[in-house]
């Protein structure tokens, strides 16, 4: 496995492959890897021969009062993770290689991005789409991988590669949990021990609203005031949203009739943590 921090030679590495007639899966992160990313790149290297891996911190998909100076970061353990996991390639740049001094251009999407995490992080999905469209530039994969805990992400992601035209298959990958219930997150890293414990809050919550659905409720009102109670019940939690969305559209539902996306941003302390589960009727 090589890294590399040049744009150039992603290009040279993969259109060998290619020549090859070598299928490429690529899976972007902002490193600092857990088993939620390494369950992506070991999808990826099933299903393709020859996998991509990028690692990079995107500064414009930071808010100015976010996390971005203090987002956690290890090259070396990133490395060994992507090894064995089977990565072929980490393309790990500079900030200078992604953005000229001038740099000007930006994929911005409507809709789909004003709710949910759009709300309260009103530039993070132009910086995703931006991001995201020009590792596909660089990389030019067959496939990419996306993990299912940034349920919006996913859904952006997939209408920007259908409105542009981007000729790469989005694949969407199960949320990898740790053993209380706790969706992995690099973000996980920050939670003193007694945060740690409270951030159960998220999944326990969203689990009674699974429950109500499945025992019949299908009024969205009253299965997100369950949510919230419980949230609520957790003194180091404070709700960001709790929303019941269609899980392409984005739109609020108000009664469940057809597959749902129940989704959550809870603060816990400074923390910042999202959770969802998909409802298929
Ligand atoms: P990052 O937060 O590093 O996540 C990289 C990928 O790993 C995303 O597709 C995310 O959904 C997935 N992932 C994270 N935690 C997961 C978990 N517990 N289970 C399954 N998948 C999980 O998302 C980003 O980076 C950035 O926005 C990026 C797309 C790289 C653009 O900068």
């Amino acid at each position: 496995m090589r890294v590399v921090e040049r744009i150039n030679d992603v290009r040279s590495t993969v259109k060998e492959w290619k020549s090859q007639g070598l299928k490429v899966g690529f899976v972007p992160t902002m490193g600092y890897l857990h088993e939620g990313h390494e369950s992506l790149i070991k999808k990826a290297s099933e299903e393709n021969n020859k996998v991509v891996v990028s690692i990079f911190v995107n500064p414009i998909q930071f808010g100015p009062k976010e996390d971005l100076a203090s987002y956690p970061r290890d090259l070396k353990r990133d490395s060994e993770i992507c090894e064995r996991a089977g990565a072929n390639l980490i393309f790990h740049p500079e900030n200078e290689e992604m953005y000229f001094n001038d740099f000007s251009t930006f994929v911005d999407m409507n809709g789909l991005t004003n709710g949910l995490c759009g709300k309260s992080r009103p530039i993070h999905f132009r910086g995703v789409c931006t991001v995201v469209s020009k590792l596909f530039n660089i990389v030019a994969p067959d496939r990419a991988y996306f993990g299912e805990k940034d349920a919006q992400q996913l859904a952006v992601v997939k209408r920007m590669v259908r409105d542009l035209n981007i000729d790469v298959e989005i694949v969407g990958c199960p949320i990898v949990r740790e053993e209380d219930g706790l969706a992995k997150s690099s973000r996980n890293t920050y939670l003193s021990e007694e945060e740690r414990a409270a951030a159960t809050i998220l999944n326990k919550s969203l689990m009674l609203g699974k429950e109500e659905i499945q025992n019949g409720q299908r009024n969205s009102a009253s299965i997100i005031k369950i949510i919230e109670d419980s949230i609520k019940s957790e003194k180091l939690a404070r709700i960001d949203y709790v929303e019941i969305v269609d899980s392409s559209s984005l739109e609020k539902v108000e009664e469940i009739n057809k597959s749902v996306l129940v989704a959550i941003a809870v603060f816990i302390g400074k923390t910042r943590l999202i959770d969802n589960f998909t409802y298929e009727l």
